[in-house]
């Protein structure tokens, strides 16, 4: 595919200095469908070949349109000369236009002689042909050796912003990035298409790299000891780095419940309302709406500004999807004579899923202890969430009452546990997404800080467990056993937490991206590593040269998306074809090699694997210490009605037998779209003694799609039921 477009591809390139527009269009148009990526803001003067080029391209542009309109369709290989340009060099529409028509070229008067004029075009044409293909550089050699300080008249004096500090000298090219560079003009020695050495060269520094986070048995193992370590000490004192959270939530549901509620659900850049039916034989149907949260919300001054917000977009959603039951309340609501209650049938319960750490003294009161993922409002910090929540709902006089506070990963377990097969109850739920955590189904015996804790809230004694969120992210914040890579302490110092969820940020959405950018700004450092240098057509498979838009995301800190790691993972293309598009179209990189996709996919996929295998640390300790494998269903997770009852039992479970079955629940984007996450995480169990091949087959991960909606629910439905048979005793 990408031999047959080549001849296309290079005449293409090398015309592409006298046709610039369409590309400018087409870049400006990108931009705008992605408004959330900050561009680095380029004041001063910059190299800017268009500007070089004017005079060529504004003759060749008024003396030939037929040639400019011939080349519309060859934009992919547009260079970035072409997405500068100025409008005075936009073809081929400026230039089809009757007045573009009309106005004389500079070196000739096309009115006086037509003939002339064709002739002429022509050959400066092929002069420009001639330069771009054999000297490159010859126009910026021209303007330098005019230039009083070439370097300083065309280069800008802040480059890019490189917005790591421990990276801040990090690369920015030091040359015009669109003329290659002398020290880049590598002998050529391979193919017509690929130069072996080079690419040798680069391979061997993006395996360098890739190795730099390898993540080895011993590395595994020592971790998952750490972490039981670290989950011991977070059941008997507040204030240690795995929080370990009482949920006051002490059973899991069977599939049997039933009933209408309501969730929302705030963890990360979206809030979600939803109203959920609970059909009582493990199936529900759930109606929801989403939005995102604006920005500035996220760092508000105040926790009103945020929790207003919610409150409205719930107001929102029962008007455009329970206006019945919304309209009967009101106008109940204005017969009544307690004007501040509500009669409570007509009352939403609601989950309040809350994805932050949470100090929780009750089942729908909990103080935030800190933000992660971005957020930060201080003044929320150390109030009951629920009730800046309930607050806000009261003043909007919304029948709903904020009956459960949950954690993302409780309703993924309660969700999984309603939804999994077989009579086993689920034993962790699991968030790999934007952030990461777990919540697991503990022994309450274990639970020493809150049976020693006079103040704590009532909850349910008799099934001898609660759930605990352990709060993973912050795993091991003193690096005792992470791994700790450069880019990992660069990312960390310029993140809002430094030295806070240092698990996550090793193994979240919100960071793998972010580890992959510094990693290859590492890499464009250093001038003597040919990653995206490709410089002229002879060098690379795309015979064009590579360049870096002033404005890729690459240069700004969260540029990269974490949904780039599993484009790379799953790109199989021949030439990786699809890791280039995306290079091309979303982060402005234009004309890579295979070598060069290559290289990133390598990294890639290291800082991929290594997440998962971090992962797989968190699961085998929750699996280890709660004495999993050593029993079996009949000592395992207690549902709010026993499993074995269901008739007829639900689902199937492969080779193993039901009863030895230890089920995780897992969510979020990572381990729902990265490829090979699961086996990765499957690897690294089986290599953790105490697990091994035998218990790793034991282990059952599913995804609980939507569980932060539906678990919340289904706390919300027990929180109800409680308060109801606790107003009737
Ligand atoms: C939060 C957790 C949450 C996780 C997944 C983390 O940043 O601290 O409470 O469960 O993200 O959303």
């Amino acid at each position: 595919m990408v031999r047959d477009t080549k001849a296309h591809i290079e005449v293409a390139g090398i015309v592409v200095v006298v046709l610039a527009a369409p590309r400018s269009d087409a870049r400006l148009h990108d931009d705008q469908q992605r408004p959330s990526i900050a561009r680095p803001h380029l004041s001063t003067p910059l190299f800017d070949p268009a500007r070089a080029y004017g005079n060529w391209a504004r003759v060749a542009a008024h003396n030939d349109i037929t040639l400019s309109a011939n080349v519309t369709g060859s934009w992919r290989a547009c260079s970035r000369e072409s997405s500068l340009a100025g409008p005075e060099s936009r073809t081929p529409s400026s230039s089809a236009s009757p007045s573009a028509r009309s106005r004389p070229a500079r070196i000739v008067r096309p009115r006086d002689s037509p003939a002339a004029h064709h002739l002429l075009s022509a050959a400066l044409l092929l002069l420009v042909l001639g330069v771009q293909l054999f000297a490159p550089r010859l126009p910026y050699e021209v303007l330098s050796f005019f230039a009083a300080s070439p370097q300083k008249q065309f280069w800008p004096a802040t480059p890019p912003r490189a917005t790591s500090p421990a990276l801040s000298s990090a690369h920015i090219p030091s040359s015009p990035p669109v003329c290659a560079r002398v020290e880049q003009q590598l002998q050529f020695s391979g193919t017509f298409y690929t130069n072996t050495e080079r690419s040798m060269a680069l391979e061997e520094q993006a395996q360098r790299v890739a190795a730099e986070f390898e993540f080895p048995a011993e590395g595994v193992r020592a971790a998952v000891k750490e972490f039981i370590r670290e989950m011991g000490e977070g059941l008997q004192k507040d204030g240690t780095e795995l929080s370990q959270i009482p949920t006051y939530v002490t059973a899991v549901p069977n599939g049997t419940e039933k009933g209408l509620y309501m969730a929302v659900d705030l963890g990360g850049t979206n809030f979600r309302v939803c109203s959920i039916q609970l059909h009582g034989n493990t199936t529900f149907s759930l109606t929801q709406s989403k939005v995102a949260i604006p920005r500035e919300l996220m760092v508000a001054q105040t926790s009103k500004e945020l929790f207003s917000f919610l409150a409205k977009q719930i107001e929102i959603f029962l008007k455009a999807h329970h206006k019945d039951h919304y309209a009967g309340t009101l106008r109940r609501r204005a017969t009544v004579s307690n004007a501040g209650g509500f009669r409570e049938e007509e009352i939403f319960n609601l989950g309040f899923t809350f994805s932050f750490p949470v100090h929780q003294i009750g089942i729908n009161k909990g103080l935030l202890m800190r933000w992660t993922k971005g957020f930060d409002i201080q003044d929320a910090v150390g109030k009951d969430v629920c009730a800046l929540l309930q607050a806000e709902i009261d003043e909007l006089h919304l029948p709903v009452r904020v009956a459960a506070l949950v954690n993302d990963t409780v309703g993924t377990l309660m969700a999984r546990s309603y939804t999994s097969p077989g009579k086993t109850g689920t034993l962790l739920g699991a968030i790999f997404g934007t952030g990461t955590n777990g919540a697991y189904v503990e022994k309450l015996s274990k639970v020493s800080k809150l049976l020693n804790n006079k103040d704590a809230g009532e909850f349910d004694k008799s099934t001898g467990e609660m759930i605990v969120n352990t709060e993973w992210g912050s795993f091991d914040n003193s690096l005792r056993t992470l791994p700790n890579t450069p880019y990992d302490a660069a990312l960390d110092k310029a993140s809002v937490n430094p030295g806070i969820q240092m698990f996550e940020k090793r193994v979240s959405g919100m960071f793998l991206g972010e580890i992959l950018r510094l990693a290859l700004i590492g890499l464009l450092n250093d001038p003597s590593i040919t990653l995206f240098r490709d410089d002229n057509s002879a060098t690379n498979d795309v015979h064009s040269t590579t360049q870096i838009a002033e404005s890729s995301p690459l240069w700004t800190q969260w540029g990269i998306d974490t949904s780039f790691l599993s484009i790379c993972a799953g790109d199989s293309s021949a030439g990786l074809r699809i890791t280039r598009q995306t290079l091309d179209k979303d982060y402005g990189i234009n004309a890579v090699s295979a070598e060069d996709a290559e290289a990133v996919k390598l990294i890639a996929n290291a800082v991929g694997k290594r997440a998962a295998r971090l992962a797989a640390v968190a699961i085998a300790a929750i699996v280890i210490e709660t004495g999993r494998l050593g029993t079996s269903t009949s000592s395992g997770t207690n549902t709010t009605e026993a499993k074995e009852n269901l008739e007829p039992a639900r689902g199937t479970v492969d080779e193993v037998a039901e009863e030895d079955v230890i089920d995780v629940g897992v969510d979020g984007s990572l381990v729902e779209f990265y490829p090979e996450f699961e086996s990765f995480i499957r690897e690294a169990l089986r290599e953790v003694p105490e697990i091994g091949v035998e218990g790793e087959k034991r282990v059952r991960i599913g995804i609980a799609k939507d569980g932060s909606g539906v678990g919340a629910a289904l706390i919300a439905l027990v929180a109800g039921s409680v308060e109801k048979s606790e107003k009737l005793g």
